[in-house]
């Protein structure tokens, strides 16, 4: 009920917009098409976007928020393609339709590629849209724009990352939700700024090892040394083998493409003489035969799942793959389709137990069932997957601890709740667990946007093992293995981890754009982590790379992929 209640007066102030619209010469808006195209937005625009003060929504998109009647590319801190930025569009009605029907046509090259083939669903989106934009010209935004705010006091600033810094986050003393206000603060990429270096520890020097890639991303080590990296935008997967001397790719060939968002990626079974390399795509896994050497696919692919989930389309959109040690079971993992489920529909506490007892403690349904989990296959049967974990926003990284066969995720977690809230993670994973998404965070913590509406699952929630500076978008973690090889790191990183950080969007300090070392005791996650490669940030708005993924060459060398820049990077270590 008091959802309902909030939306009619939500409703009441945009038809209240609509009317001044209507006054000043627009033609009046049908108000039942503004809350279908909220609807609609809210399924296919939301994840990226943000169009109302508060509405949850966004991501690494431009804020919609009172883009009707303005020019094309028009804000000034967001990183638009140049071909959005040449367009000289003007977003009124007509165009709006145009661009949304097929954007990739009406401006190549935007990096703007959801198009809404059914004209009723445009016309809906653009009315809300337009009405939106006029009521937000009433009430103040919320979402303020990047400014050179002074971060909080003993707040996360990347002027001090240095190689070796330590960081902890204390989970008992975290701010209180919208402590600070949430900040739109996308940052520009610009090519790497004369005399602006990547730092790593004293010992260790640093390397291009391979560029020109199309914003490389996840990264798999073959047995003989050949790594594998997703091309996930471009649907390849490439193959980078290592010159005799391990600094550079000798060669970059193509090992499969046609593909629909390659990111995991895994050779099965484990050890010399895999026979298959398994690829995780948006919504679906294949697995393509490989003998050791092999540098293209030597046939079409074989369907292992035929659908992750329903509603693939929306959300999060990266997959990744683990298999248990014993070979018997795959992890995938799926993100959310949402930032906190917003357009999930309500359950009573009676209802959402009822679904628990049937797919696990704390799973989402509707638009968010067999999302924000890992789920589990039987290797070799054709059976439908099973929650394993459910609670994690978005898994993008999952990978098996070797000392202990642990499996363990990183994860993005949610936005707009100010500066330094939610801290992102990476955390072992157990069978069963729930880690909080969507009504609660780092345990106890309940989400003040859904509150009251699981005081079941209070005190339920796992506190996940490492948490990370908040909005540092945490994507892989890799663990340090390698005990020989000639730029083999010393011994004490051995068992430790590398996760990446893709950098921040929603903080007014950035945060981010680095790789740290996760520190292990006996192979136990000591909750402290270390800047570990750094520099790519050049000011709160502009950075010269993205790193995403992380591999351990054969020759010891940490190998990190950054989709802005193209290129993987090499960290060796010399003695
Ligand atoms: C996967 C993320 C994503 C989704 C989903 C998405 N967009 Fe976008 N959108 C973008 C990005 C990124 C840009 C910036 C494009 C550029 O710079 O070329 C953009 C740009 C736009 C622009 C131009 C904004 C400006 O400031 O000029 C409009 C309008 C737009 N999107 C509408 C929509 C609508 C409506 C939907 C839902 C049907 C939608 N988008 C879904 C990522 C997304």
């Amino acid at each position: 009920m008091r959802m309902h209640g909030a939306r009619i007066i939500r409703r009441s102030w945009i038809l209240a917009a609509a009317g001044t619209l209507a006054q000043m010469g627009f033609a009046p808006v049908w108000s039942a098409s503004i809350d279908a195209g909220r609807a609609a937005f809210r399924q296919q625009c939301a994840l990226c976007h943000s169009a109302e003060a508060n509405d949850g929504g966004g991501g690494d998109a431009p804020n919609l928020l009172g883009v009707f009647g303005r020019r094309a590319a028009g804000l000034a801190n967001y990183p638009y393609s140049k071909a959005l930025l040449a367009s000289g569009l003007t977003w009124d009605a007509a165009t709006l339709d145009r661009f949304l029907s097929a954007p990739a046509a009406v401006v190549p090259g935007s990096f703007m590629r959801v198009a809404v083939p059914e004209q009723d669903t445009r016309a809906s989106i653009i009315a809300y849209l337009q009405a939106t934009g006029a009521a937000s010209a009433a009430v103040n935004a919320s979402v303020s724009v990047a400014s050179a705010r002074k971060p909080k006091k003993g707040s996360e600033d990347w002027r001090q990352d240095a190689p070796g810094r330590m960081h902890r986050i204390d989970v008992a003393n975290l701010p209180p939700p919208f402590d600070s206000p949430s900040t739109a603060n996308r940052s520009r990429i610009l090519p790497r700024p004369p005399g602006a270096k990547l730092r790593v520890p004293a010992g260790f020097a640093i390397n291009i090892f391979a560029s020109d890639l199309q914003a490389p991303r996840n990264m798999r080590v073959a047995p003989n040394g050949d790594i594998f990296v997703a091309e996930t935008a471009a649907g390849r997967i490439r193959v980078m083998r290592p010159s005799a001397d391990g600094a550079k790719a000798q060669t970059v060939t193509i090992f499969a493409q046609g593909l629909t968002g390659p990111f995991g990626m895994q050779f099965y079974p484990a050890g010399d003489t895999p026979q298959w390399l398994y690829i995780a795509e948006n919504n679906r896994v294949v697995r393509y035969a490989y003998t050791v050497g092999d540098i293209r696919a030597a046939g079409a692919p074989e369907i292992i799942v035929k659908e992750l989930v329903p509603n693939s389309r929306f959300g999060h959109s990266t997959r990744d793959i683990a298999f248990s040690p014993d070979g018997r079971r795959m992890f995938v993992s799926v993100g959310s389709a949402s930032n906190v489920a917003e357009n999930m529909a309500k359950k009573s506490v009676a209802e959402a137990k009822a679904w628990e007892a049937e797919h696990g403690l704390g799973a989402t349904w509707d638009t968010e069932a067999h999302r924000a989990d890992v789920l589990v296959f039987d290797v070799g049967s054709d059976g439908p997957g099973k929650v394993f974990a459910s609670g994690i926003r978005n898994c993008v990284g999952l990978t098996i601890q070797p000392q202990t066969g642990d499996l363990w995720c990183t994860t993005n977690e949610r936005d707009l709740l100010g500066d330094d809230l939610v801290p992102d993670y990476s955390t072992r994973v157990k069978a069963g667990g729930y880690y909080g998404w969507p009504w609660y965070y780092m345990g106890n913590h309940e989400d003040p946007r859904l509150k009251g509406e699981r005081p079941d699952l209070a005190g339920k929630a796992t506190v996940p093992d490492v948490p990370y500076t908040a909005h540092s978008a945490a994507l892989t973690l890799v663990f340090y293995n390698a005990t020989s090889g000639r730029s083999a790191f010393p011994k004490e990183y051995v068992g430790d981890g590398f996760a990446v950080m893709h950098g921040s969007w929603n903080r007014a300090i950035r945060t981010g754009y680095k790789v740290v070392r996760v520190r292990m005791k006996n192979g136990v996650p000591t909750g402290e982590y270390d800047d570990f490669m750094v520099g790519f940030i050049i000011s709160d708005a502009a950075v010269w790379g993205r790193p995403v993924g992380s591999a351990v060459a054969n020759d010891g060398s940490l190998l990190i992929s950054d989709d802005a820049g193209n290129r993987v990077y090499r960290i060796s270590y010399h003695r």
